[in-house]
C-alpha cells in the first residue's frame, strides 16, 4: 500500500512545547503542594489538558469539584500560552521544514493532529500553515489519544484508508491511538519511553521521505 499522508502530532515532533507544558504544570502543582517531576511529566505527554490534570491531582490530598477543576486547569493553560508567545519559526525542530518540504513535492498529504487546544495558535506563530493541508487540534475531537479520533479525522477529511497513513508521535498515548486506528507509527524521541512502537528516530533529521515509504 503506498503511502499518501503523514499525520503528525505536533508537541515534541514540530515544536519543543514539552518544556512549556511542563513549567505550567510545574507551577499549579508547587502552588498545590503537590508532588510533581519529569518522570510524572512523561505521563501527560499526548493527553488532553484535563486528562493531565487529573494525573497531577492523583498525589493531591485534596478532593477537587469539576468546576475547580476547571478553574485550575485554566489557570495552567493561561500561564502556557503566555509562554508559547515567545515562539518564532526559529523554534521549529530540526529537519521537520525539510520533510515537509518533500512531503509536499511528492504531493503526499500531511496533516497536524494534536491533543492541544493551542494547536492552530502554534503552527500560526510558526509559520507552518503554507506545509499543512489540514490543522486538527483538541477543540476538533471529543476523545483524547489514546483515542483514535483525531488520526481517523485526518484520514477520513482525505479520503484516505489507515493503512495509507503513518503517524510521526512522540508519546506513547499518541502511538497506542496510532496502532488502535490501524495506521503505522513513527516514533520520535525515546526508544526506551516509545516501547509500542517499531522505529523510533531521535529526531526528524534522521530520516526522509525514501526511508519513510521503505516502511510501506
Ligand atoms: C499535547 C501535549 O499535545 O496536548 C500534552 O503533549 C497537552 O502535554 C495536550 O496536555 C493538551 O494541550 P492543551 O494546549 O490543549 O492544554
Ligand atoms: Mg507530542
Amino acid at each position: 500500500m503506498a503511502l499518501k499522508a503523514v499525520l503528525f502530532d505536533l508537541d515534541g515532533v514540530i515544536v519543543d512545547t514539552a518544556k512549556f507544558h511542563y513549567v505550567a504544570w510545574k507551577a499549579l502543582a508547587d502552588r498545590l503542594n503537590v508532588y510533581f517531576d519529569e518522570e510524572i511529566n512523561e505521563r501527560l505527554k499526548g493527553v488532553s489538558r484535563m486528562a493531565s490534570l487529573d494525573i497531577i491531582l492523583e498525589r493531591s490530598e485534596t478532593d477537587y469539584s469539576d468546576e475547580e477543576k476547571a478553574a485550575l486547569a485554566t489557570e495552567k493553560n493561561e500561564n502556557y500560552v503566555a509562554m508559547v508567545q515567545k515562539l518564532t519559526p526559529a523554534g521549529i525542530l530540526p529537519g521537520v521544514v525539510d520533510f515537509l518540504t518533500e512531503l509536499q513535492e511528492a504531493g503526499i498529504k500531511s496533516a497536524v493532529c494534536s491533543a492541544s487546544k493551542s494547536a492552530g495558535m502554534i503552527i500560526d506563530l510558526l509559520d507552518l500553515n503554507g506545509y499543512f493541508d489540514a490543522v486538527l487540534g483538541g477543540a476538533d475531537v471529543s476523545r483524547p489519544k489514546p483515542d483514535p479520533e483525531i488520526f481517523e479525522l485526518a484520514r477520513d477529511r482525505f479520503g484516505l484508508t489507515s493503512d495509507e497513513c503513518l503517524v510521526v508521535e512522540d508519546a506513547y498515548a499518541g502511538v497506542e491511538a496510532a496502532k488502535i486506528a490501524g495506521m503505522r507509527a513513527l516514533g520520535i524521541g525515546d526508544e526506551a519511553i516509545l516501547t509500542n512502537t517499531d522505529v523510533v528516530y531521535r529526531d526528524m533529521t534522521c530520516f526522509n521521505l525514501e526511508g519513510v515509504k521503505a516502511l510501506f
